[in-house]
């Protein structure tokens, strides 16, 4: 009996950490849909959709199922302010442009990584003033931590101090540059040569 009711509240735990993540808004998936598209049509960030749907939707969102019901956002980890990203969009235009600090930017985007340089194009990301952002679970992978597969940076990476490799030189053709005219053999060539008469033409 004292075993079975410590079971019991044991078995109870998890189901109070779920009533505190209740799904505040839900959508059902339709063929085409992705991740970044759901995101930027529903207001909710690519942060906030992949980690309310840890580990039901993997982390290159590549299983989704139409008609599967997925959850947008969590009861007081909403945010519904969002912006997708656009070529030449760096974080500090971004939250700038939106009346946001970037102390709050950051909290609210946790995936940004402090360089910004991992926003990319069609990233969703979150502008509210306000901060509404789900945690991570311990042991998930950060979201969008880097700029996925097919995706392309908003910003140019920084030019580095290492150099390029410099150009491998090219053997001058010193028998095609032709000023002087001595050693021409192998060049076509208008010039008639002395020592290469079967070259003339006949
Ligand atoms: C998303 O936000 C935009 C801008 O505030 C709004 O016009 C649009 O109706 C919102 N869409 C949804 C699905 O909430
Ligand atoms: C950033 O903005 C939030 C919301 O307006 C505010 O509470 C917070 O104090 C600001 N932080 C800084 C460092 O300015």
């Amino acid at each position: 009996m004292f075993a079975a009711s410590v079971v019991a509240a044991l078995l109870a735990l998890p189901f109070t950490s779920v009533a505190a993540t209740d799904c505040a808004r839900s959508y059902t998936v339709k063929t085409g849909d992705y991740c970044d598209l759901i995101s930027a049509q529903n207001n909710a960030s690519t942060y906030q959709l992949a980690v309310t749907n840890n580990p039901s939707i993997n982390s290159d969102c590549s299983n989704l199922q139409p008609g599967q019901s997925i959850c947008l956002g969590f009861v007081g980890q909403d945010c519904t302010t969002t912006y997708v990203v656009q070529g030449g969009d760096t974080c500090e235009g971004v939250y700038t442009a939106h009346g946001v600090n970037a102390t709050l930017f950051q909290h609210n985007n946790p995936q940004l990584d402090s360089q910004c340089d991992n926003l990319y194009i069609g990233e969703v990301v979150c502008v509210s003033n306000g901060a509404a952002v789900p945690p991570l679970p311990s042991g998930a992978p950060m979201p969008a931590a880097t700029v996925p597969a097919g995706a392309t940076p908003a910003t140019p990476p920084a030019i580095t101090t290492t150099a390029a490799p410099a150009p491998t030189a090219v053997p001058d053709d010193e028998d095609c540059d032709d000023d002087d005219g001595d050693d021409d053999e192998d060049c076509d060539d208008d010039e008639d040569e002395d020592d290469l008469p079967f070259c003339d033409e006949l």
